[in-house]
């Protein structure tokens, strides 16, 4: 879609729409430019964010149609996965999923989680100052986890961030690439789950064959996506929220200090930091089924339509003084896991993993600080996800 060239009030040419993810103030809508280069619309208060992400007139499906229509051409079919889907396809691998994923789960991780934050900083400790937290922390942290959680073998894990990080990134890859990556993948997982069908654990992997069998209506072929799908999204957003989170404390230090002081002040932490500095400010836009209205503004049938949490976090309607960083906030209804049907199926282990990582960075290393300038800091702006590519630091 080519961009729209409008007029201001005055009758002058309109200033072209803001990228989606640096759209940060409370609107209700606004046009916004989307990481596809599309021209779409922005939901940015809260009220009418949480409105979009329940509402059927807005289809996550019909966005990965190839030209999207107004209207679906098919059934949602059985080669998506869950952010492509539409109930009632949704539902029945949702529900799938939210059983396998438990929270007994993942409260049987907390433990392992621990010990592998302990491994990591001990590995930093050892090797440093200075060193780069986002290769010695923020990026094997959630890959051991998700890998220890699908009952993949660690020593795996070096060649799954390679695979994952090529399909995830937009740029900087050639299509044959990605292919190459998720062929990849594809067939390991394939090997995998025969290997747990033969011989079960207890594993994700296990109990969701074990769903498959009671549900007869997934397939392996679902199943083997299922599992790429918690791989690639249970990586990039925690360890960009755990990136960017610990950039936003370096770079306030009184708050770095206050967690060294007071450790229970973590949970709070962490989701006000999801709150203001959220790895990922968008949730994935859907399409406009039919001609709607959103906040009195109108949006044509077929348009591209995407929730920012990044400006809905910040709606005064829902936050006391949305634009101070407060961590001991404890009315904290931020949108970044989402909500509504594809409310994020990990929050729970992502938020495990950021309070552990935080608690145990603070309390280790009482003197962090950045070791470049904060402006020398580069930062991911091509991808769905939002963080530093390094994170530099000393001690
Ligand atoms: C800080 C970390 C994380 C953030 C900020 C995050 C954010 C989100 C958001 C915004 C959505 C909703 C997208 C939409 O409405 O279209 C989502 C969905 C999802 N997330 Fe997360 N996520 C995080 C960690 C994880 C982890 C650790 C896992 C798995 C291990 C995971 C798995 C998923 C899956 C499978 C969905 C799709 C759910 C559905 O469509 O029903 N996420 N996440």
């Amino acid at each position: 879609m080519s961009e729209p060239t409008g007029t201001d009030e005055a009758g002058g040419p309109s200033p072209a729409p803001p990228p989606i993810n640096d759209v940060r103030t409370p609107g209700p809508v606004v046009r916004a430019r989307m990481l596809s280069g599309d021209v779409g619309y922005a939901v940015t208060r809260a009220a009418e964010a949480q409105h979009v992400l329940c509402d059927p007139a807005f289809s996550s499906a019909a966005t990965f149609l190839p030209r999207a229509p107004a209207e679906p051409r098919e059934p949602v079919g059985s080669s998506r996965v869950l952010f492509e889907m539409d109930p009632p396809e949704h539902t029945r691998l949702r529900r799938a999923v939210a059983q396998a994923f438990n929270r007994r789960r993942v409260e049987a991780m907390g433990a392992g989680i621990e010990e592998v934050v302990d491994g990591l900083l001990d590995e930093t400790a050892a090797a440093g100052p200075p060193a780069d937290l986002v290769q010695t922390l923020c990026a094997p942290l959630p890959l051991t986890d998700i890998c220890e959680l699908l009952g993949v073998p660690r020593e795996d894990r070096y060649s799954f961030r390679g695979w994952a990080e090529t399909i995830m990134a937009l740029r900087g890859h050639s299509p044959r690439e990605i292919d190459r990556a998720r062929a990849a993948i594809q067939r390991y997982f394939a090997d995998l789950v025969a290997a747990r069908r033969a011989d079960p654990a207890d594993d994700l992997v296990s109990e969701l064959l074990t769903a498959r069998d009671r549900e007869e209506r997934i397939t392996e072929a679902e199943l083997v996506r299922l599992a790429i799908t918690l791989l690639i999204a249970g990586h990039g957003p925690t360890m960009n929220q755990l990136a960017r989170s610990v950039y936003a404390l370096l770079t306030r230090p009184e708050m770095y200090a206050a967690l060294h002081r007071d450790p229970e002040l973590v949970t709070t932490a962490v989701e006000e930091l999801l709150r203001t500095v959220p790895s990922v400010p968008v949730a994935t836009p859907r399409l406009a089924l039919r001609d709607v209205e959103i906040g009195g503004v109108p949006i044509p049938a077929g348009s591209t339509v995407a929730v920012s949490s990044l400006a809905a976090n910040r709606d005064p309607a829902l936050f006391t003084d949305p634009e101070v960083t407060d961590l001991g906030r404890t009315e904290n209804r931020h949108l970044t896991f989402g909500y509504g049907p594809h409310f994020c199926v990990g929050a729970q282990l992502a938020r495990t993993e950021l309070r552990t990582a935080l608690a145990a960075l603070t309390r280790r290393f009482p003197d962090l600080r950045l070791a470049v300038p904060p402006e020398a800091v580069r930062w991911r702006t091509d991808s769905l996800f939002h963080g530093p590519v390094e994170l530099p630091v000393t001690w």
